[in-house]
């Protein structure tokens, strides 16, 4: 492995770790009848994702020499949000999948009733972990953190874009809308992981410019990924059922240009991702490996 590749490698195994504690010391079963959801919530969060939108966040705000605490926090709100909209995408009336990061779906390891409420009480709880003053000593700081997010989660972002996603089965989408609906349902969370690492280093919103094309691109090209590996990926590797797209007849960056140009897309993608980041020095390295390994990443 390369130098960068070991940086990378080491950054996700470190924001991992990071992550699996915030949920651990967030989320103990309490010894009520609320335990399996808690459990649930565990299922689900803890020990398990590439934790691809914390480390944007720290990436992004460490840049900016943002408390290591701050970042941490904001990180766990995002995939709060993330493996939310996880254990609601795998439901039988969404994707009905059995198989989430190497586990069985909460649905299957648990019920329906207790999957869905456990993704309500991890939305909840990432609004309440960036209410909290231990994120940011700021209120505005805070206010600004939450309200990204909400924008990025609903109608106009991940939500708007699963909405869509059931759409994309049954009628024929062009290139254009498909766009549009991968900005919204992958790309919406993944911009704002990069936003909050912005927010937290106080980078004013006229200075975010490169950031945020950075974040766009880099959004697409993520998902352009995850159509190809749902296409030609290793289960065992991805932890989740794949070739599910083309049974479904859904129209994709796949489907729309083929593989090959689908991948010299995503390439595209990727290098004015970096291109974005002209500005900055060395210090935006790690933001430029993330990028690459949108595309390398085998899972
Ligand atoms: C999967 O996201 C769902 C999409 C938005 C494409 P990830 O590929 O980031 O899933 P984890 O977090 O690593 O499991
Ligand atoms: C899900 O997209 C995206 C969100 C959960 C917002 P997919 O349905 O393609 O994700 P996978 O392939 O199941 O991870
Ligand atoms: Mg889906
Ligand atoms: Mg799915
Ligand atoms: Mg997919």
């Amino acid at each position: 492995m390369d130098a960068a590749g070991t940086t990378l490698k080491t950054a996700l195994d470190d924001v991992s770790a990071e992550i699996d504690r915030q949920f651990d010391l967030l989320l103990p079963i309490p010894a009520d009848p609320r335990a399996n959801l808690y459990r649930a919530m565990r299922h689900a969060a803890i020990g398990g994702g590439k934790r691809l939108r914390p480390l944007l966040v720290s990436a992004t705000a460490r840049i900016f020499g943002v408390d290591r605490s701050c970042i941490a926090r904001a990180g766990t709100a995002i995939e709060c949000i993330h493996v939310y909209s996880l254990i609601h995408d795998d439901l039988p009336a969404m994707d009905d999948d059995d198989m989430r990061r190497g586990k069985p779906t909460v649905h299957r390891a648990f019920d329906e009733a207790t999957a869905i409420l456990a993704g309500d009480c991890l939305h909840a709880l990432a609004f309440e972990i960036l209410a909290d003053e231990a994120t940011h000593s700021d209120p505005f700081v805070r206010i600004d953190l939450s309200g990204e997010l909400a924008r990025a989660a609903g109608p106009s972002g991940m939500a708007g874009g699963q909405m869509m996603d059931l759409e994309a089965e049954k009628s024929s989408f062009d290139l254009q809308t498909v766009t549009r609906l991968q900005a919204m349902k992958t790309g919406a969370l993944i911009a704002c992981s990069v936003e909050m690492g912005a927010i937290l280093g106080r980078v004013a919103p006229e200075g975010r410019t490169g950031l945020r094309g950075y974040a766009r691109d880099v959004g697409l090209a993520f998902q352009i990924a995850d159509d190809i590996l749902d296409a030609e990926g290793d289960e065992a590797l991805a932890g989740k059922k794949l070739r599910k797209d083309g049974d479904a007849g859904k129209e994709t960056f796949l489907s729309l240009l083929g593989p090959e140009r689908a991948k010299e897309q995503a390439r595209l993608l990727v290098d004015q991702a970096i291109a974005h980041l002209h500005s900055y020095g060395p210090e935006a390295d790690l933001l430029r490996d993330i990028a690459r390994y949108t595309l390398e990443r085998d899972r």
